[in-house]
């Protein structure tokens, strides 16, 4: 038995192998192009285990995939393979249209393909998982409903728009070809091995390097934070027991402003690594300019996968968050490892205002 997993070099998806893996005799084919945001140093604890077999491709490249399938035969394939940061993708959407739509499209094409030759059994007990976002229902008033998942689209960036792009690709191919697909939509994930751009391990590492805390705005904006971990095992609750053609939203039930966020952090941080000059790390917080198009609010109505499949996260915000914040503290040598030249250029492109 087997599964492909595209993307599983990244933040869930390193997360995502190591947890099936430390569970399940069955092999996992790891395909990741390792762009900035793939890291081979998050699935160390899997050198020598051959139940992992890393291919450094494109899930672009339908010839490569294509050969893996018919190679290995997996059960399933997962598809984790994006550009996730909407800050890239506000200063340069190529990459993100490229790697959310075409090259999801190219995978489709060789899963549709591979899926059709399969004996009928095997063709029913197949599934393509595609990993999504809320950020695909756009942004939400103060008091308006949760995201449920007949929430209309609305996505406001351009990531956002090419997630969008890439779930209808994936609807379109149940209902035309009836490729078995499953979509979950989920919200801000946090926890080990999140690269540092993304605003929690942001806050953490430049807190650390007394450096300034950027809060764009006004900070009020709200985001509905999970356990990387609790996304790993409704991904493979709907693996399990989804029914095909679904999709399920994913959250934590926990809507935090980012001042919250970054507030709490600083709190663990002046607990468990606290400043040699007594200040707290809250007075490095520096407001700057806003995002563009920047959503105002994320809530994810989780109601349907918790009733149908029973999933429900094991982390609060306040265990999630202090379990991270103690990772980053005993993984500095994987944060300086991923702090690359080529990271410090983002960081003064990005802040430089
Ligand atoms: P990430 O940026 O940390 O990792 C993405 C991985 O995909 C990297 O390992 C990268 O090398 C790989 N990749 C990029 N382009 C590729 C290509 N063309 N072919 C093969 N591999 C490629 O992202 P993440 O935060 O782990 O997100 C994983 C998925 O989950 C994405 O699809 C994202 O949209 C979705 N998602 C993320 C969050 C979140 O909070 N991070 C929340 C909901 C959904
Ligand atoms: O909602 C799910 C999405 O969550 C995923 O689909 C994306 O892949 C993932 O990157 C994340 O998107 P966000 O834009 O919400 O995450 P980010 O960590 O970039 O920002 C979280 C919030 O914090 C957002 O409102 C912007 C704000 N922020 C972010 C950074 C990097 C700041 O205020 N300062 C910062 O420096």
């Amino acid at each position: 038995m087997s599964i492909l997993v595209t993307g599983g070099a990244g933040f869930i998806g390193s997360n995502f192998v190591l947890d099936w893996l430390a569970d399940r005799d069955e092999r996992v084919i790891n395909v990741d192009k390792l762009t900035y945001a793939g890291n081979l140093e998050n699935l160390a604890a899997l050198d020598g285990d051959g139940r992992h077999v890393f291919v450094h491709g494109d899930i672009g490249d339908t010839a490569l995939i294509s050969r893996l399938l018919t190679e290995h035969q997996p059960w399933a394939v997962v598809n984790f393979a994006a550009e996730s940061h909407v800050d890239r993708s506000i200063q340069g959407p190529d990459d993100f249209i490229q790697t959310n739509i075409v090259g999801t499209f190219r995978l489709l094409e060789a899963v549709r393909a591979y899926w059709s030759g399969l004996p009928k059994q095997e063709r029913e007990t197949f599934r393509f998982l595609h990993i999504s976002t809320d950020e695909v229902y756009g942004s939400l008033a103060a008091d308006a409903p949760a995201f449920r998942e007949d929430t209309r689209y609305e996505p406001n960036s351009p990531y956002s728009a090419s997630k969008a792009a890439s779930d209808h690709l994936v609807r379109a191919y149940r209902q035309t070809y009836g490729v078995p697909v499953l979509t979950t939509n989920c919200s801000n994930n946090y926890g080990p091995f999140q690269f540092p751009e993304k605003l929690i391990p942001l806050v953490i590492h430049n807190a650390l390097a007394g450096k300034a805390l950027p809060v764009y705005g006004d900070g009020l904006q709200i985001r509905d934070w999970l356990y990387v971990k609790d996304h790993c095992s409704a991904i493979r609750r709907v693996l399990e027991a989804g029914a095909v053609g679904e999709t399920y939203n994913v959250g934590g039930r926990s809507e935090q402003t980012n001042l919250d966020v970054v507030s709490t952090v600083c709190e663990l941080l002046d607990e468990l690594s606290p400043r040699r000059d007594g200040e707290s790390y809250a007075s490095l917080i520096t407001y700057v300019a806003d995002r563009p198009g920047h959503d105002r609010r994320y809530a994810i109505d989780a109601g349907k996968i918790e009733r149908e499949l029973g999933w429900q996260p094991q982390e609060t915000f306040a265990s999630g968050i202090r379990q991270t914040v103690q990772w980053y503290l005993a993984h500095r040598e994987w944060v300086a490892n991923v702090t690359s030249g080529a990271y410090r250029d983002w960081i003064v492109r990005q802040y430089a205002s």
